[in-house]
Parts: C-alpha cells; structure tokens; sequence
C-alpha cells in the first residue's frame, strides 16, 4: 500500500469528493481525520467507509484509522485547532488536502459583501491557515510532508456568475505557486488538484436539470461527469511517493472540458 503508517487531514470530507478522497487515501493504508462542517452524520458515513477501507493502523497513539473532527476553516482559530488536535489524535500530519469549499451562484452586481465573505473565507483563507498551520507542524517536527489543494478548473476558465468563486480559485493557483517554491527547502511538495464538473452536492442544481445538464455533457469531450473517485485516485497518486518530484503543479480531471472549443 502506498499511504502505510502516514495521517491524512482531509478537510470538509462529510461528502462528495471530500468524503471519496478520505476514502481512498484510507484504501492505501493512510489514518484520516475527517473534517466537517455542519454535517456529523456525513462525516460519520466517511469515518464507516474509511474504518472498512483501511487495515489495522500502526500510527503512533491510536489504532483507529479515522476520527471526525468539527471545525468551520472560514475561522482562523478553528483551523488552527483543527491541526493541532489531528495530530494530537494521531501523533503527526503528513499530508494535507484543502478540499472544504462553496461557491454561489450570483450575478456580479448582486454580490453582497456577506456572500463574498463567505466564500473567501472557505476556499481561499481557510486554506490558506490551515496549510499554513500545518506547515508550522510540520517544521517542528522536522519533517517533509504534501499539500494538496482541490481547485477547480475555475482556477483557469472564467465562469460568468460565479466571480467570487473563480476569484477564491485563481488564488489559489498563486498560493500553490508561492508556496511550492517556498516551502521547497522544507520538503514539503504542493499542488492543485482542478476538477471539472463533477457529479456531488455542489452541482445538484445542475443534476436536477436535464437541460443544464445536457449544454454541460456537450462540453465535455468523454462525454460523462465526473465521479468523486476519479479526483480520489490522482489524489492519491499525488499523497504518495511516487509524486515526490512533482511540486508547483495544476493538475486537471474534468474529462477534456477546459480546452475543449468546437464551432458546432
Ligand atoms: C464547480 C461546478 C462546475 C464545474 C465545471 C466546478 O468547479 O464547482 O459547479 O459545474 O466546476 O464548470
């Protein structure tokens, strides 16, 4: 197994591609902590499906391969703890994936500052303590360890109507930039993970609606959205020691729709 004996904090992992990231990374021999928000029973539902995935732990102080842990990233404080009680749980962190993410369909004059906030404050600044919380951990402990951050291919593309997400996903494209360089001599790799569209809670809007949906798929060239464990296994790969050398990277899973432009 690739993952044995490392502990992986996956944030906002009580659904979607969160909870099949926990999942998978649990299949390779990882201990997760599984992050949530405001949904206990889903991240319950993660912490059973990871306990099934997962052999016997060997982590330093436990031998649970999951826990749950409460706390909302858009609160510097709650980020911060979050870490500091993952690694109370299991000793250490080694890997940490940024996926706690919303985004909110608005037209641009219709924003309110409350809206902005609160995507801001999830997707990019959350992100943005909580790896830096981690990295201080990680410096402590005078060890290397992986960022990995679920960005989108919004991070690239415009999305008219979704300008506060697409502004917290283009910077996070720059802090992965900034922070692969900067935290280099650490031996801490960082990378974005960009999905497409991708069939969860984020998108049922779209999955309710034929018609949407039917535009969206004639986007894609492989014709399909994507599933939870597609993103779950490039995830992996990058977690592992096989990605060792890869670090500053975007890497898109979205089935050929970001350069995909026809004339009919
Ligand atoms: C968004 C989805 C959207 C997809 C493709 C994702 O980042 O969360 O709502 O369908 O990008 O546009």
């Amino acid at each position: 197994m690739k993952l044995e004996n490392k502990v992986a904090l996956v944030t906002g992992s009580s659904q979607g591609i969160g909870q099949a990231i926990s999942v998978r990374l649990a299949q390779e021999g990882a201990s997760v902590v599984i992050n949530y928000r405001s949904h206990p029973e889903g991240a319950e539902e993660t912490l059973h499906l990871v306990q099934a995935a997962g052999g016997v732990c060997h982590v330093a102080r436990s031998s649970k391969k999951g826990v749950t842990i409460q706390a909302d990233l858009s609160s510097i404080s709650e980020a911060q703890e979050l870490v500091q009680e993952s690694t109370a749980q299991f000793g250490k962190l080694d890997i940490l994936v940024n996926n706690a993410g919303l985004e909110k369909n608005q037209d641009f004059l219709d924003i309110s500052e409350i809206d902005y906030d609160k995507v801001l404050d999830v997707n990019l600044k959350g992100t943005f303590f909580t790896t830096q919380a981690f990295v201080k951990h990680l410096k402590e402990t005078n060890r290397p360890g992986k960022v990995i951050n679920i960005s989108s291919v919004h991070e690239e593309l415009p999305f008219p109507h979704f300008t506060a997400y697409c502004a917290s996903k283009g910077g996070l494209k720059m802090m992965m930039r900034n922070l692969a360089v900067e935290l280099a001599s650490l031996g801490i790799t960082v990378n974005n993970v960009a999905p497409g569209a991708i069939a969860t809670e984020i998108n049922k809007e779209l999955l309710n609606d034929q018609e949407k949906l039917n535009a969206v798929l004639k986007n894609i060239p492989l014709g399909r959205l994507g599933k939870p464990e597609d993103v779950a296994g490039l995830v992996a790969f990058l977690a592992s020691a096989d990605a060792d050398y890869i670090t500053g990277s975007t890497f898109y899973i979205d089935g050929g729709l970001l350069w995909n432009y026809q004339e009919q």
